[in-house]
């Protein structure tokens, strides 16, 4: 089933999710195949559960947007452990359509965290998928890529969407 994506001034997205804490069910194994179909038919590289309104610390992320299912990777309950180099590019969010930004992240990470049975796994990333897991593990913390911008570029931002809201053009 294919999700509505919540959008920027939802509080959900600037709220900490929950840890996810029930492994192995049909509801988390359904979960994770929803949040792949919703963020192919969005047209993204990841996805958050708060983007689709569930509070909880799980995310996918396919780099390759749905050509490789190789390129698939299920985070839960992911923390960053190790960080290398700095890369800027830009980056957008499908909670935040119509805005890109040039966003800086480590360069290469590792990432533990579990799988869909509660599996202890570890995830190597490094330049677009490091990006990806960077970014939505910040979505698990409440925080979007807005506020890695400068206060300046930030509140021209803020204010674009403030009218498009206005305009009813922002739901
Ligand atoms: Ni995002």
């Amino acid at each position: 089933m294919v999700y509505k994506v919540v959008k920027y001034g939802d509080p959900v997205l600037e709220t900490p999710a929950a840890p996810v804490e029930n492994f192995g069910t049909e509801e988390l194994r359904q979960l994770v195949e929803d949040m792949f179909e919703t963020m192919y038919a969005s047209r993204g590289i990841g996805l958050a559960a708060p983007q689709i309104g569930i509070s909880k610390r799980l995310a996918v992320v396919d780099t390759s947007a749905g050509e490789d299912t190789e390129m698939r990777r299920v985070l839960i309950n992911p923390e960053i452990t190790f960080r290398e180099g700095k890369e800027v590019d830009e980056e957008g969010c499908l909670s935040i359509p119509g805005f890109r930004e040039n966003v800086t992240r480590a360069k290469a990470i590792v990432v533990k965290g579990q799988d869909v049975f509660g599996n202890p796994v570890e995830i190597p990333a490094e330049d677009l998928m490091a990006r990806a897991f960077q970014h939505e593990i910040d979505h698990l913390d409440g925080v979007l890529f807005l506020r890695h911008l400068s206060p300046l570029k930030r509140d021209v931002i803020r204010r674009k969407i403030r009218k498009l809201q206005q305009a009813g053009e922002w739901e």
